[in-house]
């Protein structure tokens, strides 16, 4: 591999051989746009560490669901903002919950788009976790079964997918189960399977109003120092009933998308959290970065570890320049 005999600017002397030889590249096929939903009508509420991202009520989902169907997005996921919450967090699993007549009202409006939920409590509980609170524990077979409701309600509104986010041990195995025996045999699990306790979910929980009371997410979310970890989440939810396996956040844990990727056989999604889309957005308000492309470069980055789906804020911006 000697100079002069191999030359690689041969290969990048213009724009028709750059993309001759390309290795990987974006397309609107593997976005995924997260989206939150409240109660009320006309609302629109921005969220301020998020620019370009709101709160909406139903009607004006809708609107936006449009949007992201003309710009040939494949899917959403759909994160509610309840009224109510306590510590039960049974809003998440009421059947007529906001999410769930989301589910029934996007899927109406819009058959091919596909409709993936959240399946969590912590935007639901008044404290904040992701399972029931006793003392200062994390109840973990207890919550499994809140867990399974919620998932159940969600596929009985006709979500195509939904995703477990909670973290809990055992959680595909009871949502695969339960979602068996009340005849939803074809709705899709997938999994946040290696989701670590991380810093860059700051946005998001000002967007759900989720920040935990007390403590923190550190029993029950991955420490990210560790990667071994993330295949044995990874192999245990695949064995559970997993469809789809995901890594989150994505950015900082490229090396662990790139190490599932190589290790199973089933699809594997990354999320590319708020913290990321805000430090692009916060740099790009100022002139210190392109925000544009560095937010490609990001989701390409994304892809080129591994990752087959990419769960993105920037995924109706990013269509747009991908379609252009
Ligand atoms: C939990 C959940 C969280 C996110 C997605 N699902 C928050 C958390 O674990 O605190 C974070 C997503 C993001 O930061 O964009 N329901």
């Amino acid at each position: 591999m000697s100079f002069p005999i191999h030359r690689y600017r041969r290969l990048r002397a213009n724009a028709g051989i750059l993309r001759m030889v390309r290795e990987t590249s974006l397309s609107t096929d593997d976005l995924i746009e997260p989206m939150f939903v409240c109660e009320g009508k006309g609302v629109r509420q921005e969220i301020s560490s998020m620019p370009g991202i709101a709160r909406c009520s139903l009607d004006e989902l809708l609107k936006d669901v449009r949007e992201t169907q003309s710009l040939g997005i494949p899917a959403i996921i759909l994160f509610g903002i309840p009224d109510k919450k306590d510590s039960r967090g049974s809003e998440a699993y009421n059947p007529d919950g906001i999410v769930q007549r989301a589910v029934r009202e996007v899927k109406s409006a819009f058959p091919d788009m596909v409709v993936i939920t959240d399946v969590c409590i912590d935007e639901y509980t008044d404290h904040g976790h992701c399972g029931l609170v006793e003392g200062n524990k994390i109840l973990n077979d207890a919550t499994l079964e809140l867990l399974s409701k919620m998932a159940e309600t969600h596929a009985r509104a006709g979500a195509d997918i939904v995703a477990p986010s909670d973290m809990m041990d055992g959680r595909v195995q009871a949502i695969r189960k339960t979602l068996d025996e009340t005849s939803h045999e074809d709705t899709i699990i997938l999994s946040y399977a290696a989701k670590y306790a991380s810093g860059f979910y700051g946005p998001f929980r000002e967007a759900a109003d989720s920040s935990p009371k007390f403590g923190d997410r550190c029993s029950y979310q991955m420490d990210p120092g560790n990667s071994d970890e993330s295949l044995r989440e990874v192999f245990q939810d695949i064995e559970e009933g997993a469809d789809i396996v995901m890594v989150k956040p994505a950015l900082s844990y490229l090396d662990i998308i790139r190490r599932v990727r190589q290790e199973v056989q089933v699809p594997v999604a990354a999320y590319s959290v708020s913290g990321e889309y805000a430090m692009v957005k916060a740099a790009a308000e100022r002139d210190w970065v392109d925000g544009e492309r560095v937010m490609l470069e990001i989701l390409l980055s994304i892809k080129r570890a591994g990752a087959q789906m990419i769960l993105t804020y920037f995924a109706r911006e990013a269509a747009k320049i991908l379609n252009a």
